[in-house]
């Protein structure tokens, strides 16, 4: 295959999950062995390429709203340079709508899918030998995994592995199953090989991601199913990395030995994103989520008994069709009951293709808004009292950003909120330091060195 080794630009612009940002870097990477460097100034571009997410309302909207947009930047700077500004949409709304964005905006020449955006070096090959658009959708999770081991290389301090992609639960309100693909797990070597190579970068804590991430049975070197208890395990055997974390989990498949990995793995940190949706089990069937809250609180217990300190946040929908009163009730009800530490919560916005968007009984708009309203003021109003609770103690704190001020640094606390330092000193990049927190505020601690 001839590469074209340049010296030029990309940007990329992502929307939606970490998982999204995964593959933004992934694109990064790949690109960057046929020479193409990232920039922040769309206007000096050789390449843009815009990853899209498909979860919620509006994202087709917002794709060609951004083609807009890109256009008139194209337009001027082929005006005054002697190159073309090749366009990329990858993402989830690649994978859904396919040929019609070729249709729909002319700009376009290369459409990629979540699975199969490794071939991208070679579409943009041929789209400047001259050989027209270019499509590429098929799912092909193990190709990717395999070419991405080559490129892989971020030197963050906190840094993203891909344990896991797809899912095969189909919930009636979602559409991974169908732009993400069958659930997909990686080689456990494999993903610890990338997780060594972030390590030896200065990378001290991992992310391991997936969309059904604790479905995790990746292959170990004996050739045998493995889980997620056992890679987190595996992991935490790199002395470099300090602190781990998952997302995004389902309640399903919280098994026992996850739980207990929590209670004794201290590299693991107290804190889990599991998503419940609902509180009411008439429309947790409906959405076939697979569990009851019954399910929930059991694990909820369980997990609290290995470990106490353990923060927990939750993805809810509001307004999912046939939600009555009763069953918003409820939703608040197991809120008020589990407390969460920092949620996600959405209005529920029926998706083409899936299951629920048939659904005859939908709730009308204005209902759907005053439930979000009710539940986000009291999910505020947990987190508030969850950070309240972190004032005048000492925590340890991994510092990977610098703050907004220049005598600021910024990091994480074990329970994932931001902590601010206002005493900044370089040194403090990638380390782990014991602070005091001497403020909370709702979405963030203020902390002075002890
Ligand atoms: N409407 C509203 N929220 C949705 N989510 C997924 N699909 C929809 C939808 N159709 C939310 C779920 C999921 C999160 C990533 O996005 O809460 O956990
Ligand atoms: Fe979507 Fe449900 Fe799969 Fe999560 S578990 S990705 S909400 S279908």
């Amino acid at each position: 295959m001839e590469k074209v080794k340049a010296n030029k630009k990309l940007y990329i612009k992502t929307y939606g999950c970490q998982m999204n940002v995964y593959d933004s870097d992934n694109m990064r990477d790949l690109m960057a062995t046929i020479g193409y460097q990232q920039t922040d100034e769309i206007s000096e571009a050789n390449m843009v390429i815009i990853n899209t997410c498909h979860i919620r309302e509006k994202a087709t909207e917002k794709l060609y709203s951004d083609l807009g947009r890109v256009r008139k930047v194209k337009n001027k700077f082929e005006e005054k340079s002697d190159d073309k500004m090749i366009v990329a949409v990858a993402g989830c709304v690649s994978q859904a709508e396919g040929k019609e964005i070729f249709r729909r905006s002319q700009i376009v020449d290369i459409i990629v899918g979540p699975e199969s955006y490794q071939t991208l070096p070679d579409l943009v090959g041929r789209i400047l030998r001259g050989q027209g658009k270019q499509i590429d959708l098929d799912f092909k999770p193990n190709n990717k995994f395999d070419l991405l081991q080559e490129s892989r290389s971020s030197s963050e301090i906190s840094n993203f592995v891909s344990i896991q992609e797809g899912c095969d639960k189909f919930c009636t309100f979602c559409v991974v199953p169908y732009t993400r693909g069958a659930e997909f797990s990686r080689k456990v070597q494999d993903i610890y090989s990338e997780a060594l190579k972030h390590a030896q970068n200065g990378t001290k804590e991992i992310y391991l991601l997936g969309q059904n991430v604790n479905a995790y049975h990746g292959l170990d070197e004996n050739g045998e199913s493995s889980n997620l208890a056992k890679l987190i395990d595996k992991i935490s055997e790199i002395p470099e990395i300090e602190r781990i974390r998952y997302t995004t989990s389902h309640p399903r498949d919280m098994d026992d030995e996850l739980i207990l990995c929590h209670g004794q793995n201290q590299k693991l940190m107290p804190f889990l994103h599991l998503p419940v949706q609902s509180g009411s089990n008439n429309i947790l069937q409906k959405m076939n989520r697979k569990h009851t809250r019954q399910d929930y609180f059991k694990i909820i217990e369980k997990l609290r008994q290995k470990r106490p300190d353990i923060g927990l946040s939750s993805d809810f929908i509001v307004g999912f069709p046939g939600e009555t009163d009763q069953d918003f009730e409820d939703t608040l009800d197991l809120i008020e009951k589990i407390k969460f530490t920092a949620c996600y919560s959405f209005k529920y916005s029926s998706r083409p293709g899936t299951v629920a968007a048939d659904a005859k009984i939908q709730v009308a708009e204005d209902i759907k808004s005053k439930r979000l309203k009710i539940l986000q003021d009291l999910l505020n109003q947990q987190q508030i009292e969850f950070n309240q609770s972190f004032e005048g103690v000492e925590m340890p704190i991994l510092f990977d950003k610098k703050g907004k001020e220049k005598s600021q640094i910024m990091g994480k606390s074990p329970w994932l909120q931001s902590v601010i330092l206002e005493d900044f000193d370089e040194k403090y990049f990638g380390q782990t330091i014991n602070v005091k927190i001497i403020k909370a505020r709702p979405n963030s601690l203020i902390a002075k060195t002890i």
